[in-house]
């Protein structure tokens, strides 16, 4: 039901979960400062936009957002707009929005989200542009209100920023240096959430593996992961994203050994040729990653490994390409999310030579989906007739007449159901396994687990 006294409000997200996060808090912080949410951008009266750099299209699909946006505004002048996320970090768009788009009112950073309202407030107040793009220099909050996306999954911020500058890379740029929230508010958010009735949380952060490097506690991303593992109520633990090179033994053990971690690692490879790594300043060979990958194996038995992997990357050769199949070949993927390298404002690689044709890279990228592909659906495919503990998530998001959940291993699962299922452990049998999605069917009642 809408409150016709109070000021409507609509938040765009785009890019990762670090984004999802920061606008579930301010879409908190807002319905606290008094605006209530609506669904439909056309009715708002404030539009918060929340920005994506890492490759060109995600910045396009904003500046055509903020082009419908102005013509929005022309017809309702008491339209607020603010921009925030990766993009407003860049000095070419915050140009671009002092000179082409001033109907944007507000313009604020990935580590002062938190005071959007108080921004809000004074752009209403000033009738005048606010400028506050800060990604550096802020004390980091404690815990905020968050307005929780799903019922079942929480995401929990645990460390900010990235210092690792890949070449091709924008986030360290725009999200500024690493900076851990300490452990115990870490611990006391998921103790909260667990209460709350929530039985998954994901722990992000750029390179969650940096976790505690900063802070002069005794604490490490695998400690803080014993610690949590303890907690209560909780029945998984994900996290994301994990760099290759800073991927320990004890961090393997204490997955290895723990309960509540899932047997899922995302482990961004990037390219599998060891020219390219060192051009990316990966700090690891595509020897290092293998070695990894196979002592994960051994450890975590039935884990499964994602990868994210770019194309095209300036000086890839076919020889460097054919490395990079090669090793997907060889590690056996379960998925990998597949980019075309894109130039990006201010790296060190966008200013390295780059003489493949946008043509060849499209086939490269055909080329690896095509293997990747395969390999997921024959490991899938290994999943029927077997029984996986899922948690549900909700109604399936292509037939509402069927319920949607996760294996530990984040295979999605799709299954008929009764009952109202979601948010509860299940047991289901896969009969039919596709390369996005597993079907099955529901084994017994409702898991009884001592969690
Ligand atoms: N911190 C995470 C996520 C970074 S962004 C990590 O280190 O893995 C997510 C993915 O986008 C990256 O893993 C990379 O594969 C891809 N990516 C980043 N910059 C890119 C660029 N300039 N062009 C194409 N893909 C890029
Ligand atoms: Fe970007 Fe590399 Fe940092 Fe990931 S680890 S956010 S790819 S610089
Ligand atoms: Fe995009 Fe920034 Fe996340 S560039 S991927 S929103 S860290």
């Amino acid at each position: 039901m809408q409150d016709k006294a109070k000021k409507l409000m609509h938040i765009s997200t785009y890019g990762c979960q670090m984004n999802e996060h920061d606008s579930e808090i301010m879409r908190a912080l807002l319905e606290e400062s008094g605006y209530q949410w609506t669904d439909n951008i056309h009715e708002a009266d404030l539009v918060v936009i929340n920005t994506c750099s890492v490759r060109e299209h995600a910045e396009k699909r904003v500046l055509g957002l903020l082009g419908n946006l102005k013509h929005q505004k022309e017809k309702k002048p008491g339209l607020i707009i603010a921009l925030g996320g990766c993009m407003a970090q860049n000095p070419e768009i915050q140009e671009f929005i002092r000179k082409k788009a001033p109907y944007v009112d507000v313009v604020f950073g990935t580590r002062n989200y938190h005071k959007l309202p108080a921004l809000i407030k004074e752009a209403e107040e000033t009738m005048s542009n606010v400028f506050e793009p800060t990604c550096e220099d802020e004390e980091i909050p404690g815990i905020l209100p968050v307005h929780y996306a799903s019922r079942v999954k929480a995401y929990v911020t645990i460390i900010y920023g990235c210092n690792n500058f890949c070449t091709y890379c924008i986030v360290p740029y725009t999200r500024g240096r690493e900076k851990s929230r300490p452990p115990k508010e870490i611990y006391e958010e998921v103790v909260r959430l667990a209460d709350q009735g929530f039985l998954e949380v994901m722990l992000l952060g750029q390179n969650v593996n940096s976790y505690g490097k900063d802070l002069e506690e005794d604490i490490n991303f695998a400690k803080l992961l014993k610690m949590l593992d303890r907690i209560p109520g909780l029945a998984r633990i994900r996290y994301t994203t994990s760099h290759p090179r800073d991927f320990t033994d004890e961090l393997i053990d204490t997955i290895a050994d723990s309960e509540k971690v899932c047997e899922h690692f995302h482990l961004p490879l990037q390219a599998g040729s060891n020219n390219i790594l060192k051009k990316m300043n990966r700090g690891y060979t595509r020897e290092d990653y293998f070695k990894l990958t196979e002592k994960i194996r051994q450890r975590v038995p039935g884990a499964s490994i994602t990868t994210d992997i770019i194309v095209g990357f300036p000086g890839e050769t076919d020889e460097d390409f054919l490395e990079t199949l090669d090793l997907v070949r060889r590690v056996r993927f379960d998925a990998a999310y597949t980019f075309i390298y894109s130039p990006r404002y201010g790296t060190p690689a966008a200013k390295m030579k780059d003489d493949i044709s946008q043509e060849a890279k499209k086939e490269r990228l055909k080329e690896l989906n095509q293997v990747q592909n395969q390999i997921t659906l024959e490991i899938n495919q290994a999943y029927e007739g077997k029984t996986f503990e899922i948690l549900v998530e909700g109604r399936s998001k292509t037939n509402s007449d069927r319920w949607s959940g996760r294996t530990r291993t984040n295979k999605i699962v799709v299954f008929d159901g009764e009952e109202d299922l979601e948010g509860k452990l299940v047991d289901v049998e896969i009969e039919c396994a596709r390369t996005w999605t597993l079907f099955g069917f529901l084994k017994n009642e409702q898991k009884k687990r001592n969690l």
